[in-house]
């Protein structure tokens, strides 16, 4: 067929040729077979010169569109793409495995509110960012990066900081072999599970509980059932006896607050052992306690090695810079870090040197120490307001540490109380009703309210909202 080329106003005409040939082709308006006008031929219609034809046509055969036979021509291959890509619609042809449509990931991700009262939200306005600026600056050059890959075991002075920071703040004693580097306490979720577990295996959390651990367990298709909590942390004699994976936060429930008593603790970790279970720690926000003795890690109480420790920076720096860690017992370490390195090598070194360098330096240390005192005010303004204008509707489960407080409604069904959130983000506040984090049991009916992101002076004007959405519910 005559197939129309246009260079009108076009700069790179051998480039044109091809793109407007390989498109004729694709969309089938040029058949396997048929065959293309000769150089000669084409080159005289356009106008141009022969070479540049060739140019094109050569491009065209090196990528196997079209096959030149001497003395006979240039034809369109028979293997040529047929279909025009352009017209391929975004639903494809390709369907996910069956379960990829069945993990309900989260709508959780709105626009920051006037009064932003949603946990898992530091502050990061406060975040030295010179200081981190200045520590990526130096990473960010070839003498310090070098020509390739960072170390796929992780950046040695990173694990390093990490085995003495941990220490120092958390009394745990590791090796920096045992550490494993990862893109946060999700990333961290995810190398455990496709370590130990196969799809089908049963793991345990928390209900109410942290929902993307929940999602990642789906996402590998594991058999995922809630366990309650109670005011000593998870209900160890309600664990399913096939679990081969528990889920705790022991230092701080995720969302209730509470901590795990030591008798809880213990019989945790009995449980593990007479079931031949591992458990995983989410030691996600212990830097932060207003009082009362600092819990020591479950891992500390750990005598046979089934606790895996997971700490995250996300919550002590910035969640968007995506960095975390493993302690894992030596006999899994090694399989963490192979796990870590094919899913993607390493996580980006001159994030790994320059948090090597923020908390060897003392700016982890120094940061944690003034955002402390911050949060204290507002952990002690919003647990006034929870024994005060709010006590009518809610009772505050006692929490000493962390960046949210929960808090049970006295009279509200869970219905009700979500109603009490959407009239309250219709107001500017954002707050998270209790139900928002259920497992597989009947959620309960309260909030969970943070104030990692919310500044003192809008607690007061935050809660008084909150107040009214919640009476303004009452009196219809
Ligand atoms: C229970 C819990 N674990 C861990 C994290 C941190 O996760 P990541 O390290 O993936 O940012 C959060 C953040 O909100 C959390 O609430």
């Amino acid at each position: 067929m005559e197939i129309h080329i246009s260079l009108v106003g076009r700069k790179d005409l051998a480039g044109e040729i091809y793109r407007q040939l390989r498109a004729a082709i694709a969309s089938g308006k040029l058949r396997a077979g048929e065959a293309l006008p000769s150089t000669r031929e084409l080159a005289t219609r356009l106008s141009i010169s022969r070479g540049t034809v060739a140019t094109a046509y050569d491009r065209l055969s090196g990528e196997g569109f079209v096959t030149s036979h001497v003395g006979a021509g240039t034809f369109v291959s028979e293997w040529a793409v047929r279909g025009d890509p352009q017209a391929v619609t975004a639903d494809g042809k390709l369907r996910p495995k069956p379960l990829w449509e069945h993990v309900p990931v989260a709508t959780a991700f709105y626009p920051p509110a006037r009064y932003e009262l949603r946990t898992g939200l530091p502050d990061v306005s406060r975040f030295p960012f010179q200081v981190w600026r200045r520590l990526m600056g130096r990473e960010l050059r070839a003498s310090a990066l070098g020509p390739g890959y960072g170390n796929p075991l992780g950046e040695p002075s990173l694990k390093e900081a990490i085995a003495r920071h941990l220490q120092a703040s958390r009394g745990v004693a590791v090796t920096p072999e045992q550490v494993t580097i990862t893109n946060g306490t999700q990333e961290a979720i995810d190398l455990i599970a496709r370590v130990l577990l196969s799809a089908g295996d049963h793991a345990a959390i928390e209900d109410p509980g942290y929902m993307p651990v929940r999602w990642a367990l789906d996402a590998m298709g594991m058999r995922v059932t809630g366990v309650p909590v109670d005011e000593h942390g998870l209900v160890v004699d309600a664990l399913p006896a096939s679990a081969r994976l528990v889920y705790v936060t022991p230092s701080h429930q995720y969302p209730l607050g509470t901590v795990m008593s030591l008798p809880r603790r213990v019989a945790l970790l009995d449980w593990a052992d007479r079931h031949d279970a591992a458990i995983i720690e989410d030691d996600y926000d212990s830097e932060f306690r207003y009082g009362g003795r600092p819990i020591e890690p479950l891992r500390t109480l750990d005598t046979s090695g089934r606790v895996i420790y997971v700490g995250s920076f996300s919550k002590s720096m910035v969640p968007a810079l995506r960095a975390g860690f493993i302690v894992a017992p030596p006999a899994l370490s090694s399989a963490l870090q192979t796990a870590k390195f094919v899913s993607d090598w390493h996580t980006s070194l001159p994030t790994q040197l320059a948090l090597a360098h923020f908390i060897d330096e003392g700016h982890l240390a120094r940061h944690i120490r003034k955002m402390r005192g911050i949060y204290a005010e507002r952990h002690n303004l919003i647990s006034q307001a929870l024994a005060g204008p709010l006590s009518r509707h809610l009772t505050l489960i006692p929490s000493a540490a962390g960046l949210h407080v929960s808090a049970i409604a006295r009279t509200a069904c869970a219905e009700e109380v979500s109603a009490v959130t959407r009239r309250a983000l219709a107001a500017g506040v954002a707050v998270q009703p209790l139900s928002g984090f259920p497992v597989t049991l009947t959620p309960r009916a309260g909030l969970a309210i943070g104030y990692g992101a919310i500044e003192a002076s809008d607690i007061p004007e935050g809660i008084s909202r909150l107040s009214r959405a919640f009476d303004s519910g009452s009196s219809r």
